[in-house]
Protein backbone atom coordinates (compact mmCIF):
# COMPACT_ATOMS: atom_id res chain seq x y z
CA UNK A 1 0.00 0.00 0.00
CA UNK A 2 2.87 2.41 1.21
CA UNK A 3 4.51 1.48 -2.42
CA UNK A 4 1.29 2.61 -4.11
CA UNK A 5 0.82 6.11 -2.25
CA UNK A 6 4.69 6.71 -3.05
CA UNK A 7 4.36 6.01 -7.20
CA UNK A 8 1.26 8.31 -6.87
CA UNK A 9 3.09 11.05 -5.06
CA UNK A 10 5.96 10.27 -7.79
CA UNK A 11 3.37 10.86 -10.39
CA UNK A 12 2.02 13.62 -8.99
CA UNK A 13 5.11 15.57 -8.46
CA UNK A 14 6.81 15.19 -10.98
CA UNK A 15 4.82 13.80 -14.35
CA UNK A 16 2.14 16.47 -14.07
CA UNK A 17 3.96 19.15 -14.10
CA UNK A 18 5.51 18.13 -17.22
CA UNK A 19 2.12 17.46 -18.91
CA UNK A 20 1.22 20.68 -17.86
CA UNK A 21 3.83 22.65 -19.15
CA UNK A 22 4.13 20.98 -22.69
CA UNK A 23 0.33 21.89 -23.01
CA UNK A 24 1.35 25.87 -22.25
CA UNK A 25 4.21 25.66 -24.32
CA UNK A 26 1.93 24.07 -27.52
CA UNK A 27 -0.40 26.70 -27.34
CA UNK A 28 0.22 29.47 -29.78
CA UNK A 29 0.69 32.83 -29.10
CA UNK A 30 -1.76 32.35 -25.80
CA UNK A 31 -1.19 35.99 -24.62
CA UNK A 32 -2.88 39.07 -24.93
CA UNK A 33 -0.08 41.07 -26.82
CA UNK A 34 -1.05 44.21 -24.71
CA UNK A 35 -0.60 42.70 -21.40
CA UNK A 36 3.00 41.90 -22.30
CA UNK A 37 6.23 44.55 -22.20
CA UNK A 38 8.31 44.94 -25.08
CA UNK A 39 10.95 42.77 -23.43
CA UNK A 40 8.17 39.69 -23.25
CA UNK A 41 7.52 40.22 -27.14
CA UNK A 42 8.81 39.60 -30.40
CA UNK A 43 9.99 43.58 -31.82
CA UNK A 44 11.10 43.35 -35.65
CA UNK A 45 12.46 46.99 -36.98
CA UNK A 46 11.96 46.92 -40.51
CA UNK A 47 13.45 49.93 -41.48
CA UNK A 48 12.99 51.35 -45.83
CA UNK A 49 14.04 54.36 -47.90
CA UNK A 50 10.82 55.05 -49.80
CA UNK A 51 7.55 56.55 -49.14
CA UNK A 52 4.67 55.41 -47.69
CA UNK A 53 2.02 54.95 -51.18
CA UNK A 54 4.72 52.96 -52.71
CA UNK A 55 4.64 49.55 -53.33
CA UNK A 56 7.24 48.47 -51.00
CA UNK A 57 5.78 51.07 -48.57
CA UNK A 58 2.43 49.70 -48.60
CA UNK A 59 3.62 46.24 -48.17
CA UNK A 60 5.74 46.77 -45.09
CA UNK A 61 2.54 48.27 -43.95
CA UNK A 62 0.63 45.58 -44.50
CA UNK A 63 3.05 42.75 -43.79
CA UNK A 64 3.19 44.80 -39.97
CA UNK A 65 -0.86 44.45 -39.60
CA UNK A 66 -1.00 40.59 -41.01
CA UNK A 67 2.08 39.77 -38.42
CA UNK A 68 0.16 41.54 -35.50
CA UNK A 69 -2.88 39.87 -36.27
CA UNK A 70 -2.06 36.19 -36.68
CA UNK A 71 0.56 36.75 -33.77
CA UNK A 72 -2.30 37.87 -31.48
CA UNK A 73 0.45 40.68 -31.24
CA UNK A 74 2.80 38.48 -29.62
CA UNK A 75 5.64 39.44 -32.84
CA UNK A 76 5.09 43.36 -33.57
CA UNK A 77 6.91 44.13 -36.78
CA UNK A 78 7.67 48.36 -36.49
CA UNK A 79 7.99 50.13 -40.28
CA UNK A 80 10.05 52.48 -40.87
CA UNK A 81 9.89 54.67 -44.07
CA UNK A 82 11.25 56.92 -45.68
CA UNK A 83 14.58 56.65 -44.36
CA UNK A 84 13.40 58.47 -41.01
CA UNK A 85 15.77 55.54 -39.17
CA UNK A 86 18.68 54.35 -41.55
CA UNK A 87 19.19 55.92 -44.92
CA UNK A 88 20.66 54.16 -47.80
CA UNK A 89 24.26 53.17 -47.57
CA UNK A 90 23.05 52.94 -43.62
CA UNK A 91 20.58 50.82 -43.24
CA UNK A 92 22.41 47.22 -44.70
CA UNK A 93 24.97 48.48 -41.59
CA UNK A 94 22.40 48.38 -39.15
CA UNK A 95 20.84 45.32 -40.14
CA UNK A 96 24.33 43.79 -40.02
CA UNK A 97 24.82 45.10 -36.66
CA UNK A 98 21.22 43.77 -35.57
CA UNK A 99 20.46 47.39 -34.80
CA UNK A 100 17.58 46.50 -37.01
CA UNK A 101 15.69 43.22 -37.91
CA UNK A 102 14.89 43.94 -41.38
CA UNK A 103 15.20 45.53 -44.75
CA UNK A 104 14.13 45.61 -48.36
CA UNK A 105 16.90 47.43 -50.08
CA UNK A 106 16.86 47.31 -53.67
CA UNK A 107 18.82 44.62 -55.08
CA UNK A 108 21.28 46.79 -57.07
CA UNK A 109 22.58 47.86 -53.55
CA UNK A 110 23.58 44.39 -52.71
CA UNK A 111 25.93 44.33 -55.25
CA UNK A 112 29.00 45.77 -53.64
CA UNK A 113 28.14 43.13 -50.70
CA UNK A 114 27.81 40.00 -53.29
CA UNK A 115 28.40 41.47 -57.41
CA UNK A 116 26.75 38.39 -59.05
CA UNK A 117 23.16 39.83 -57.78
CA UNK A 118 24.05 42.50 -60.55
CA UNK A 119 22.51 39.98 -63.04
CA UNK A 120 19.50 41.96 -62.02
CA UNK A 121 20.53 45.26 -62.85
CA UNK A 122 21.71 44.22 -66.57
CA UNK A 123 19.76 46.12 -69.15
CA UNK A 124 16.55 43.81 -70.53
CA UNK A 125 17.65 40.95 -68.95
CA UNK A 126 13.81 40.21 -68.35
CA UNK A 127 11.08 41.45 -70.20
CA UNK A 128 8.27 40.96 -67.72
CA UNK A 129 7.90 40.98 -63.85
CA UNK A 130 6.73 37.00 -63.92
CA UNK A 131 10.09 36.01 -65.39
CA UNK A 132 11.66 38.06 -62.43
CA UNK A 133 9.68 36.15 -59.93
CA UNK A 134 10.62 33.01 -61.35
CA UNK A 135 14.00 33.23 -61.56
CA UNK A 136 13.85 34.25 -57.71
CA UNK A 137 12.41 31.06 -57.15
CA UNK A 138 14.79 28.80 -59.74
CA UNK A 139 17.52 26.94 -58.41
CA UNK A 140 20.24 29.32 -59.68
CA UNK A 141 18.22 32.35 -57.74
CA UNK A 142 18.39 30.43 -54.64
CA UNK A 143 22.25 29.74 -55.28
CA UNK A 144 22.22 33.38 -55.78
CA UNK A 145 20.52 34.46 -53.05
CA UNK A 146 21.99 31.87 -50.47
CA UNK A 147 25.50 33.90 -51.34
CA UNK A 148 23.96 36.57 -48.93
CA UNK A 149 23.89 34.27 -46.19
CA UNK A 150 28.04 34.33 -46.11
CA UNK A 151 26.97 37.69 -45.04
CA UNK A 152 24.75 37.58 -42.44
CA UNK A 153 21.73 38.17 -44.89
CA UNK A 154 18.77 35.98 -45.22
CA UNK A 155 16.76 36.55 -48.18
CA UNK A 156 13.08 35.78 -47.08
CA UNK A 157 10.96 36.98 -50.15
CA UNK A 158 11.20 39.09 -53.24
CA UNK A 159 8.88 42.70 -53.72
CA UNK A 160 8.40 44.61 -57.15
CA UNK A 161 9.17 47.93 -57.97
CA UNK A 162 8.64 47.24 -61.73
CA UNK A 163 11.24 48.49 -64.35
CA UNK A 164 12.57 51.76 -64.94
CA UNK A 165 12.05 54.29 -67.17
CA UNK A 166 14.61 57.79 -68.04
CA UNK A 167 13.74 61.08 -67.33
CA UNK A 168 15.31 64.24 -67.92
CA UNK A 169 15.64 67.92 -67.90
CA UNK A 170 17.59 67.96 -71.44
CA UNK A 171 16.00 66.89 -74.32
CA UNK A 172 14.04 63.78 -75.14
CA UNK A 173 15.58 60.48 -75.50
CA UNK A 174 14.26 59.10 -78.47
CA UNK A 175 17.36 56.93 -79.00
CA UNK A 176 19.96 56.07 -77.00
CA UNK A 177 22.54 58.09 -78.24
CA UNK A 178 20.53 60.89 -77.02
CA UNK A 179 21.62 59.59 -73.59
CA UNK A 180 25.47 60.94 -74.62
CA UNK A 181 27.14 63.55 -72.46
CA UNK A 182 24.20 63.76 -69.64
CA UNK A 183 24.44 63.66 -66.42
CA UNK A 184 22.19 60.62 -64.76
CA UNK A 185 21.64 59.54 -61.75
CA UNK A 186 22.25 55.75 -60.82
CA UNK A 187 22.09 53.13 -57.63
CA UNK A 188 25.17 51.63 -56.53
CA UNK A 189 25.95 49.05 -58.75
CA UNK A 190 29.09 48.43 -61.57
CA UNK A 191 26.62 47.40 -63.91
CA UNK A 192 24.41 50.23 -63.69
CA UNK A 193 27.48 52.27 -64.18
CA UNK A 194 28.69 50.36 -67.04
CA UNK A 195 25.07 50.66 -68.81
CA UNK A 196 25.32 54.79 -69.16
CA UNK A 197 29.25 54.52 -69.88
CA UNK A 198 28.10 52.08 -72.76
CA UNK A 199 25.53 54.85 -73.97
CA UNK A 200 28.40 57.84 -73.68
CA UNK A 201 26.52 59.50 -70.47
CA UNK A 202 27.78 59.92 -67.08
CA UNK A 203 26.73 57.96 -64.50
CA UNK A 204 26.71 59.30 -60.62
CA UNK A 205 26.09 57.22 -57.32
CA UNK A 206 23.73 59.31 -55.55
CA UNK A 207 21.86 58.30 -52.66
CA UNK A 208 18.10 57.86 -53.12
CA UNK A 209 17.12 60.73 -50.47
CA UNK A 210 19.12 63.29 -52.05
CA UNK A 211 18.08 62.44 -55.59
CA UNK A 212 15.98 65.25 -55.63
CA UNK A 213 18.23 67.74 -54.19
CA UNK A 214 20.82 66.85 -56.63
CA UNK A 215 18.30 67.14 -59.74
CA UNK A 216 17.25 70.90 -58.41
CA UNK A 217 21.24 71.73 -58.34
CA UNK A 218 22.06 70.31 -61.34
CA UNK A 219 24.88 68.26 -60.36
CA UNK A 220 22.60 65.09 -62.93
CA UNK A 221 20.24 65.96 -65.51
CA UNK A 222 18.34 63.26 -65.36
CA UNK A 223 17.79 59.50 -63.68
CA UNK A 224 16.26 55.94 -63.87
CA UNK A 225 13.49 54.99 -61.65
CA UNK A 226 9.94 52.99 -61.61
CA UNK A 227 6.90 55.54 -61.72
CA UNK A 228 6.37 55.08 -58.53
CA UNK A 229 9.39 56.06 -56.98
CA UNK A 230 9.77 59.25 -59.59
CA UNK A 231 6.51 60.43 -58.88
CA UNK A 232 6.36 59.76 -54.80
CA UNK A 233 9.49 61.67 -54.57
CA UNK A 234 7.98 64.36 -56.74
CA UNK A 235 11.34 64.06 -59.44
CA UNK A 236 9.05 64.52 -62.31
CA UNK A 237 8.88 67.55 -61.08
CA UNK A 238 12.39 68.65 -62.04
CA UNK A 239 12.46 66.76 -65.20
CA UNK A 240 11.30 67.75 -68.50
CA UNK A 241 11.41 64.29 -70.22
CA UNK A 242 10.13 60.91 -69.48
CA UNK A 243 11.16 58.01 -71.85
CA UNK A 244 8.46 54.76 -71.51
CA UNK A 245 11.85 52.11 -71.92
CA UNK A 246 11.26 49.35 -69.93
CA UNK A 247 14.97 48.87 -69.89
CA UNK A 248 15.65 47.57 -66.33
CA UNK A 249 13.81 45.81 -63.37
CA UNK A 250 13.96 47.52 -59.78
CA UNK A 251 13.52 45.19 -56.90
CA UNK A 252 14.03 44.07 -53.61
CA UNK A 253 15.26 41.48 -51.56
CA UNK A 254 13.52 40.82 -48.20
CA UNK A 255 16.17 40.65 -46.01
CA UNK A 256 16.17 39.72 -42.11
CA UNK A 257 19.66 39.48 -39.86
CA UNK A 258 20.72 35.31 -40.26
CA UNK A 259 21.52 35.24 -36.33
CA UNK A 260 18.48 37.09 -35.24
CA UNK A 261 16.15 34.71 -37.46
CA UNK A 262 17.99 31.71 -36.65
CA UNK A 263 17.06 33.16 -32.67
CA UNK A 264 13.58 32.81 -33.50
CA UNK A 265 11.21 30.16 -31.95
CA UNK A 266 10.01 27.60 -35.33
CA UNK A 267 6.61 28.54 -35.03
CA UNK A 268 7.57 32.54 -35.25
CA UNK A 269 9.69 31.40 -38.28
CA UNK A 270 6.94 29.40 -40.00
CA UNK A 271 4.31 32.29 -39.29
CA UNK A 272 6.79 34.85 -40.95
CA UNK A 273 7.34 32.86 -43.59
CA UNK A 274 3.28 32.63 -44.21
CA UNK A 275 2.62 35.72 -44.12
CA UNK A 276 5.56 36.43 -46.18
CA UNK A 277 4.47 34.26 -48.85
CA UNK A 278 0.83 36.00 -48.83
CA UNK A 279 2.25 39.80 -48.77
CA UNK A 280 4.62 38.70 -51.48
CA UNK A 281 1.68 37.80 -54.44
CA UNK A 282 -0.31 40.73 -53.06
CA UNK A 283 2.91 43.01 -53.50
CA UNK A 284 3.14 42.21 -57.16
CA UNK A 285 -0.36 42.76 -58.16
CA UNK A 286 -0.33 45.71 -56.52
CA UNK A 287 3.04 46.57 -58.19
CA UNK A 288 1.31 46.39 -61.76
CA UNK A 289 -1.40 48.35 -60.26
CA UNK A 290 0.59 51.05 -59.03
CA UNK A 291 2.56 51.91 -61.91
CA UNK A 292 -0.16 51.42 -64.46
CA UNK A 293 -2.27 54.17 -62.49
CA UNK A 294 1.46 56.27 -62.33
CA UNK A 295 1.24 56.22 -66.34
CA UNK A 296 -1.77 57.48 -66.59
CA UNK A 297 -1.63 60.23 -63.95
CA UNK A 298 1.03 61.14 -66.40
CA UNK A 299 -0.56 61.36 -69.11
CA UNK A 300 -3.37 63.17 -67.89
CA UNK A 301 -1.24 65.53 -66.30
CA UNK A 302 0.83 66.58 -69.27
CA UNK A 303 3.18 68.01 -67.03
CA UNK A 304 6.35 65.99 -68.35
CA UNK A 305 7.06 65.17 -72.65
CA UNK A 306 6.27 61.66 -72.77
CA UNK A 307 8.15 59.16 -75.21
CA UNK A 308 7.52 55.31 -75.65
CA UNK A 309 10.00 53.13 -77.14
CA UNK A 310 8.99 50.38 -79.73
CA UNK A 311 9.30 46.86 -80.10
CA UNK A 312 12.23 47.54 -82.90
CA UNK A 313 14.00 50.58 -80.48
CA UNK A 314 14.05 48.08 -77.25
CA UNK A 315 15.63 45.63 -80.08
CA UNK A 316 18.34 48.14 -81.12
CA UNK A 317 19.08 49.30 -77.49
CA UNK A 318 19.55 45.74 -76.33
CA UNK A 319 22.47 45.04 -79.17
CA UNK A 320 23.76 48.53 -78.33
CA UNK A 321 24.00 47.53 -74.58
CA UNK A 322 25.45 43.73 -75.04
CA UNK A 323 28.99 45.02 -73.86
CA UNK A 324 27.37 45.46 -70.57
CA UNK A 325 26.48 41.27 -70.25
CA UNK A 326 30.54 41.00 -71.62
CA UNK A 327 31.55 43.11 -68.58
CA UNK A 328 29.24 40.85 -66.22
CA UNK A 329 30.54 37.64 -67.59
CA UNK A 330 34.26 39.07 -67.89
CA UNK A 331 33.63 40.08 -63.89
CA UNK A 332 31.52 37.93 -62.49
CA UNK A 333 29.85 34.58 -63.05
CA UNK A 334 28.34 33.67 -66.47
CA UNK A 335 25.92 30.83 -65.42
CA UNK A 336 23.83 33.99 -63.72
CA UNK A 337 23.73 34.88 -67.65
CA UNK A 338 23.07 31.63 -68.97
CA UNK A 339 20.22 31.17 -67.01
CA UNK A 340 17.68 34.47 -67.55
CA UNK A 341 14.90 33.55 -69.65
CA UNK A 342 16.29 35.20 -73.04
CA UNK A 343 18.90 32.91 -72.70
CA UNK A 344 17.43 29.42 -71.27
CA UNK A 345 13.77 29.31 -72.29
CA UNK A 346 12.99 26.42 -69.97
C1 LIG B 1 16.53 54.04 -55.53
O1 LIG B 1 17.54 54.26 -54.85
O2 LIG B 1 16.24 54.64 -56.54
C2 LIG B 1 15.60 52.94 -55.09
O3 LIG B 1 16.37 51.90 -54.63
C3 LIG B 1 14.72 53.36 -53.99
C4 LIG B 1 13.87 52.19 -53.58
O4 LIG B 1 14.14 51.62 -52.54
O5 LIG B 1 12.95 51.90 -54.34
Amino acid sequence: MKRIYGILAFLFVSIIPIVILTSCNTQEFPVDYEQLSSEERIVIRFSHVVGEDTPKGMAARKFAELVKERSNGYVEVQVFSNGTLYKDGEEMNALTRGDIQMIAPAISKLTDTVPEVSVFDLPYAFYTLDEVHDYVKSDIGMKLTDKLKDHNLFVVGLWDSGFKQISNSKHPIHHYSDLSGLKMRIMPSDILAKQFSVLDADAKRIEFNTVFNQLQKGNVDGQENTLSNITSKNLYSLQDYLTISNHGYLGYFLLFNLEFWYSLPEDVQQLLTETLKDVEQWEWQLTKEINKEKLSDIEQCECLQLHYLSEQDKEEWEVKLEPVYDYYREHYNNQFIEALPKFDPE
